[in-house]
């Protein structure tokens, strides 16, 4: 196995090995399987998240279902699934447990409170029991109980007043886990600052509905006849993920650290994550769809791309996107491209001569003949939609358009 360098960093004084964490969920669920993720390299955990006893939880029957497109299953999960429904004696039992043997490894409590007196005793209860740092769950999008999860993180003052109660209770750091499931994420990350929390974890499941059955009718996952929506997570969700922490790190007011979560599964979307400003991610449909030796890949694959890249530490790359991420109002229009083809790797099949003429620029032309495009450097927009479904990559560059670092008039009207 390759060597992996220090991936370690710190995050509000507390010290991770490094940024790989199992998010609160199925995942987090009990102290034998977090244990056995440290044991394959996990740095920490948001453990699933507590809530208080004197509200049992049940969870329906399924909980889950898969959404999968093409040849790729768990594009999306889509879950229904509530804090925990383990009594609240065994979850501490469990943590203190983890505390003792793993004492390395970051342990983040999530807690949901059903009311201020409720969030109160869980921080106590998450502090007095060897929480390193608590997670406050602000985003759970289908909670049963009313006025819970998803509906506090889209009311401000809630977030403040939670997030402030539990600061005067507890000394550990804390941190507001939020929902994407807003206009606009820096305004509660703001209150949440507000009421003294220190990191932001970002983001819950997304509100959503992933599939409804053709023959049912109904919504998936089908609990016996009903559906309901709820929370998507996994790869399809990224792209929103990494739009939030954007926007977090980019925040002006904003000084606290940002903990990214959604849709990482492999070492890629780590550095995306960290490059967008996260300092650490938080993983929970990987594992489910992969297990938990993703980890494995994910620290060779960083370490080497640290290597190559000639970072000194972690740090260096939190937030290397960000001066590159603008309004799209700050684009230079003065260069403009044409598509290239390397035509002896074309194999005739026509797929970019038809989606030029149907969703581009009408830049190609096609000889019948030969099988191949024709292409119209007059006519191109450089949208690159030839490329897109190019099977065989024959649409090799983009070349600005010689000598003339103009902007054509558009090609109708
Ligand atoms: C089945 C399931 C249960 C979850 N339960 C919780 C929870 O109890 N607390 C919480 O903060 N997030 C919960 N989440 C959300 C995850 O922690 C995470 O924010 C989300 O799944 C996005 O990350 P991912 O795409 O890596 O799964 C749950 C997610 C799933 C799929």
């Amino acid at each position: 196995m390759a060597k992996i360098r220090d991936l370690s960093i710190n995050i509000c004084g507390v010290k991770f090995p490094n940024p790989f964490l199992l998010s609160s969920s199925p995942v987090s669920n009990t102290a034998e399987m977090v244990a056995r993720a440290f044991d394959k390299g996990w740095g920490g955990v948001a453990y699933k998240t507590i809530a208080h006893d004197r509200t049992r939880i049940i969870h329906p029957s399924p909980r889950m279902a898969p959404f999968n497109y093409e040849n790729k299953s768990l594009v999306a999960l889509q879950n229904v699934e509530q804090t925990s429904d383990r009594p609240m004696k065994d979850n501490w039992a469990d943590i203190r447990w983890l505390k003792k043997h793993y004492p390395k490894q970051v342990l983040i409590v999530s807690i949901m409170g059903f009311s201020l007196d409720e969030w109160i005793d869980l921080a106590r209860m998450g502090e007095d029991n060897g929480a390193d740092m608590l997670e406050l769950n602000f985003s759970c999008p289908h909670m049963t109980v009313e006025g819970a999860g998803m509906k506090v993180g889209q009311a401000m003052e809630l977030i403040e007043k939670f997030t402030s109660a539990v600061k005067k209770t507890v000394n550990i750091p804390v941190i507001a886990k939020l929902t994407s499931n807003v206009t606009d994420i820096t305004i509660p990350a703001l209150y949440a600052q507000k009421g003294g929390a220190d990191a932001i974890t970002a983001i819950n499941t997304v509100r959503a509905l992933t599939e409804i059955g053709l023959d049912d009718f109904v919504p998936k996952p089908n609990i016996h006849g009903k559906g309901a929506m709820s929370g998507m997570s996994g790869p399809a969700i990224k792209p929103i993920g990494l739009k939030c922490v954007t926007e977090l790190a980019q925040c002006d007011g904003l000084k606290i650290p940002i903990i990214g979560c959604g849709g990482a599964e492999t070492w890629v979307d780590i550095a995306e994550y960290l490059m967008c400003g996260a300092a650490a991610i938080q993983v929970t449909t990987g594992i489910i769809h992969y297990g938990q030796r993703i980890v494995e890949d994910m620290a060779e694959g960083l370490s080497d791309w640290m290597d190559a890249k000639k970072f000194n530490n972690l740090q260096e790359i939190v937030g290397k996107s960000l001066v590159k991420t603008v309004g799209t109002d700050a684009f230079d229009l003065s260069r403009q491209g044409i598509a290239q083809f390397d035509l002896d790797k074309c194999i005739g099949c026509g797929q970019c001569y038809i989606v030029c003429q149907d969703a581009g620029g009408q830049g190609l032309g096609w000889d019948s003949e030969k099988r191949r495009p024709v292409p119209d450097d007059k006519q191109c927009l450089s949208c690159m939609i030839c490329g897109m479904v190019c099977p065989v990559d024959a649409m090799v560059s983009y070349k600005y358009k010689p000598g003339k670092q103009e902007i054509l008039p558009p090609v109708m009207g």
